[in-house]
């Protein structure tokens, strides 16, 4: 099931664009590559701070604009994500790295949701993300040497 819809995203318009155009993958990475940098940037000072960094910040004064920043920085990881995944579904779906790196991306979340209900220890928060994005970063990364 998920090899044939691997298979029908490869084969889509989007993806024969994105593998047949010059300038569109290279322009999605670079885009991806920012957005990756701005989200994990904003959650790491804010992670820092939950596992007990910087104390004289408050996290009520960090916390608002570090998820703002993160959230619409995930929007440009997810929309530019897309159509680079698109371009080599086949490989990327059945590469354990990418694998790795969608698996940490879903704890992340997880945890950001548990954490913004107020569930459990603040600094276990910060630095459980601290080790889902830093997994995302670098199977982002590795994943295209696989
Ligand atoms: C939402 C948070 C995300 C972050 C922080 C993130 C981060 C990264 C990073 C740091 C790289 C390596 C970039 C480089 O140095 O070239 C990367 C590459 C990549 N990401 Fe993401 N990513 C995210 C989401 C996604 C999603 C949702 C997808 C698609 C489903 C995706 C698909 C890819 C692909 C295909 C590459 C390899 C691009 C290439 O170099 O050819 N990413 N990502």
């Amino acid at each position: 099931m998920i090899g044939e819809a691997a298979a029908a995203l490869h084969g889509s318009g989007l993806a024969q664009f994105a593998r047949g155009s010059a300038w569109f993958y290279p322009a999605m990475a670079s885009i991806h590559v920012l957005g990756a940098a701005f989200l994990i940037g904003a959650i790491a000072l804010l992670d820092l701070r939950l596992i007990g960094f910087a104390k004289g910040i408050a996290v009520a004064a960090l916390q608002p604009l570090a998820v703002r920043v993160a959230l619409v920085a995930a929007a440009v990881c997810v929309a530019s994500g897309m159509p680079l995944f698109a371009a080599g579904a086949i490989s990327l779906i059945a590469n354990p790295i990418f694998l790795l790196k969608l698996v940490a991306l879903a704890l992340a979340a997880a945890n950001a949701v548990l954490h913004h209900r107020g569930a459990g220890a603040p600094a276990l928060h910060g630095a459980v993300s601290l080790g889902c994005w830093a997994t995302v970063a670098v199977a982002g990364k590795l994943a295209v040497f696989v």
